[in-house]
């Protein structure tokens, strides 16, 4: 089991402080998602969604990385060594697994850092707040600017690759995800089509659970490191 593809939500970063989607209080139980994450939403109130990700954009000043994150950037780290390979996929769009020492992250729902511009494409790292006066620094465009996520609706990045390492793996292992946003919830199934052992390690059984030839239940900076440990032992 040395190639392992690993798919992340945002139960991973639920210990971190940063709220997931659907659990009670979750993002979506506070903003209608077709307002704040839809290109329609963003043509129809351009304020609102900036002030949504400004938000969740300054709030990573305020989060750190959990043991569950560190843990992968491990499992990255010594799969190396041994000559196998750690794909790791996030639904995610903090910056936690690369804070943690993630080298290669493929954040399928694009990222809180970066923005891009809708006139001419351009992508820019993003800390400071942006609104429909931020002019575009590579074409001078004002009010084109928007936060490079992907939303509902909009092709996922990283899709090819993704699909590839999941063809080659050993294993996949899905970490705090629902399994009810597809492409992401689709992953296991591919898995297990192109024979590699599936496990889910969650907080609960999540809408695919049963998909999953093993599972792991509790909180992510618990079992993740424990699964972790043991998976490098096993390579020992
Ligand atoms: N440890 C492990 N799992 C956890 C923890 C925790 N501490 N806290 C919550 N979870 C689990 C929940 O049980 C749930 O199954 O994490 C999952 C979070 O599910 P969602 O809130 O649906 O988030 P996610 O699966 O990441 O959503 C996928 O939907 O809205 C879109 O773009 C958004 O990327 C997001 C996508
Ligand atoms: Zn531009």
């Amino acid at each position: 089991m040395r190639r392992i593809v690993v798919l992340t939500g945002s139960g991973i970063s639920a210990e971190s402080g940063i709220a997931t989607f659907r659990d009670t209080g979750g993002v979506w139980a506070k903003y209608d998602f077709r307002e704040v994450a839809t290109s329609e939403g963003f043509a129809a109130n351009p304020d609102l969604v900036h002030e949504f990700y400004n938000l969740r954009r300054h709030g990573l000043r305020a989060v750190e990385p959990n043991p569950a994150h560190f843990a992968l950037a491990k499992l990255e780290r010594e799969l190396k060594v041994i000559g196998g390979l750690l794909t790791l996929v996030t639904q995610n769009v903090d910056d936690l697994h690369e804070r943690s020492g993630s080298q290669n992250v493929l954040h399928m729902h694009g990222e809180l850092l970066k923005s891009r511009c809708g006139d001419c494409e351009e992508t820019f790292d993003q800390t400071d707040n942006l609104s429909v006066e931020t002019k575009c620094m590579s074409c001078g465009a004002i009010g084109a600017i928007r936060p490079d996520v992907v939303w509902f609706g909009e092709i996922p990045r990283h899709m090819g690759e993704t699909l590839t390492a999941i063809e080659k793996a050993d294993l996949f292992v899905s970490i705090g995800t629902s399994g009810a946003v597809y492409p992401a919830a689709g992953f296991v199934a591919a898995a297990r089509r192109a024979g590699a052992a599936c496990i889910e390690l969650n907080l609960e059984p999540s809408e695919n659970a049963c998909l999953f030839t093993d599972s792991r239940y509790g909180m992510a900076g618990e079992i993740v490191p424990q699964w972790v440990d043991e998976t490098l032992a096993g390579f020992a």
